[in-house]
C-alpha cells in the first residue's frame, strides 16, 4: 500500500483532514487495520495513521522495536506529564525529513482495540511520542507543525520538489 506523501499536494490535503470515528468494528476494520499494520512493517515505521493510507478513520497503530502491534482505534489521552521529552522525529509521509521534536515524556491514552473492548495504556519516551505523533495525524497535524514556520515551509517545499522530479 503506498503512504501518502506530504510532498504532493492532493495527498497532504487529505493529511490536512480531520479524521471521523469508527463506529462500526465490521470485518472492513479488520481488514484496514491489517493493511495498516503490514505497511508499517514494510517500510520500516514505528507508527502509521490511517489517513497516511488515505482512510479518514479515527485509527493507528504503533509497534516499537518490532513489538506486537497495538491497535488504536478513536484514541484520547486522557492525561499527560508535566515533563517533555525531544525526540528526533521522522514520519513515513514526510520521507527525508528529521527533526525534535519536545512533547509531553508521558500520556495516558484510552482507546479501542479492534474487538471493540475499551482499554488504557501509560506510556512513555519513544511509545509515547509515537502515540502523540500518530494520534495528531488523526487531526490533520504533522510533526513539522511544531517547528518553527520558515524550518516547516522549508521541509515542505523539499518534499515537493522531490516529488515533483519523480
Ligand atoms: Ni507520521
Amino acid at each position: 500500500m503506498d503512504i501518502y506523501n506530504a510532498g504532493v499536494g492532493e495527498e497532504l490535503a487529505v493529511l490536512r483532514k480531520t479524521a471521523v470515528p469508527v463506529t462500526e468494528f465490521n470485518d472492513e476494520l479488520q481488514k484496514l487495520i491489517d493493511i495498516m499494520i503490514e505497511s508499517m512493517i514494510e517500510n520500516k515505521g514505528i507508527g502509521l495513521a490511517a489517513p497516511q493510507i488515505g482512510d479518514n478513520r479515527r485509527v493507528f497503530v504503533c509497534s516499537i522495536d518490532g513489538s506486537e502491534p497495538l491497535v488504536f482505534i478513536n484514541p484520547e489521552i486522557i492525561e499527560t506529564s508535566m515533563e517533555t521529552w525531544i525526540y528526533e522525529e521522522g514520519c513515513l509521509s514526510l520521507p527525508g525529513i528529521y527533526a525534535d521534536v519536545e512533547r509531553p515524556e508521558r500520556v495516558k491514552v484510552q482507546a479501542w482495540n479492534r474487538k471493540g473492548r475499551p482499554f488504557k495504556v501509560e506510556a512513555d519516551d519513544l511509545l509515547s511520542t509515537c502515540i502523540q505523533h500518530e494520534l495528531d495525524h488523526l487531526n490533520g497535524v504533522l510533526f513539522v507543525d511544531y517547528l518553527p514556520e520558515k524550518k516547516k515551509l522549508k521541509f515542505l517545499k523539499k518534499l515537493e520538489k522531490v516529488n515533483t522530479k519523480k
